[in-house]
């Protein structure tokens, strides 16, 4: 099959389609013939080398859409033929409120899904949801599940409360959009840009703050009667994460799933427990999440936002893309 291999640290230039050997499924597998990838910010942090537990040769991918090419011994339920999205929260574990100890993301170690084939346990293949394109498919999986377990399961997001969700263009934020949407919630945003500003003002957020030109805490404040969202979804980091404290409504939320801008370089425990904040970690989702998160999607329900399509081929450029923080939505990748 054709894949993109990533042989050592490096740019996304350094990524090419290569030919490599076809997966075989073991017992409890299933391979999958993709028809389209989505990128995640991991596959940057993956290919510069500035993820835990690296391994070469590597192929990265987490999302896919595709149908399944064969089955390993022991596969009930499934056929050759299906038509399947991939959860790529690999052996969560029994426990809802934390994944185990043999928890994995598929794009590493395992390999994933930038290629024609992979192969994965047969329990993280669903049902695709109906009436929506392999590129629209693609786009949910990780940023989808990401986004529903930091809203809904950890984010407890009611309707009517007040949501701010910091950096729209990224991924993960436009699905939290749809979904605390869906829930009923006021949404708020932060972004770099005017453009993505009026994007999220176009899908129904109430308001829309640049982080780059603007004092945007003084501006929630302002959009917020001085009191603060509710809420507040932060896949930021860094100092934005500190600024957020300042943000944050006393007795309010806040759900911290990344950190692009870096490690926080200080921050004033003070406010944290002045305020009486409630501060909650959120990563990926358990099989009960992604299920739950996946029925919000396909015919006649909400359609993810698809930035641009790159083929395969071209996975470099459009990590370049993401680097930039040029998308709003998902980046995808058709696979022939
Ligand atoms: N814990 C988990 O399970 C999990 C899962 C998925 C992702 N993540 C992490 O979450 C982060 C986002 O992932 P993603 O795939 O959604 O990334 P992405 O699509 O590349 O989005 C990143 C976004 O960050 C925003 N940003 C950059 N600097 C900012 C700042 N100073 N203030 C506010 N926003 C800023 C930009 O928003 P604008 O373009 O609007 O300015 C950019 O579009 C990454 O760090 C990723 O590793 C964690």
């Amino acid at each position: 099959m054709k894949a993109i291999v990533l042989h050592r640290v490096g740019e996304p230039e350094d990524l090419h389609l290569e030919h490599v050997a076809d997966p075989t499924p073991a017992h409890g597998e299933v391979i999958v013939r993709l028809r389209a990838a989505a990128l995640n910010h991991r596959d940057l942090y993956i290919c510069r080398g500035q993820y835990a537990g690296l391994r070469f040769p590597i192929i990265p991918g987490s999302d896919g859409v595709g149908e399944i090419a064969s089955l390993g011994d022991g596969v009930e339920n499934l056929k050759v033929g299906d038509q399947v999205i991939i959860n790529p929260s690999i052996n969560w574990g029994d426990n809802p409120r934390v994944q185990g100890p043999d928890f994995r993301i598929l794009g590493l170690p395992d390999n994933g899904t930038l290629a024609q084939l992979v192969k994965v346990p047969a329990q993280n293949v669903l049902p695709r949801p109906a009436g929506l394109s392999d590129e629209e498919v693609a786009a949910i999986p990780l940023a989808g599940l990401t986004a529903y377990r930091a809203v809904v399961t950890r984010g407890e997001l009611q309707a009517g409360e007040t949501v701010l969700i910091l950096g729209i263009g990224g991924g993960v934020a436009t699905f939290a959009l749809m979904i605390a949407q869906q829930l009923g919630a006021r949404v708020l945003v932060t972004s770099g840009s005017e453009e993505k500003i009026a994007r999220a003002r176009s899908l129904g957020a109430k308001g829309g703050f640049n982080y780059k030109t603007t004092n945007w805490v003084k501006a929630v404040q302002d959009a917020t009667d001085g009191q603060g969202p509710d809420l507040i979804i932060d896949g930021t980091g860094g100092q934005t994460f500190d600024i957020a404290l300042d943000a944050a409504r006393p007795g309010g939320r806040i759900v911290t799933y990344g950190s692009t801008t870096g490690v926080v370089p200080e921050v004033a425990v003070r406010r944290i427990f002045w305020k009486q904040l409630n501060i909650h970690g959120s990563t990926m989702g358990s099989p009960t999440d992604f299920r739950a998160m996946l029925s919000l999607f396909g015919e006649g329900k909400l359609r993810p936002i698809v930035d641009r399509v790159f083929p395969l081929v071209e996975t470099g450029t459009a990590l370049k893309h993401m680097d930039h923080a040029a998308q709003f939505g998902k980046i995808v990748l058709k696979i022939d």
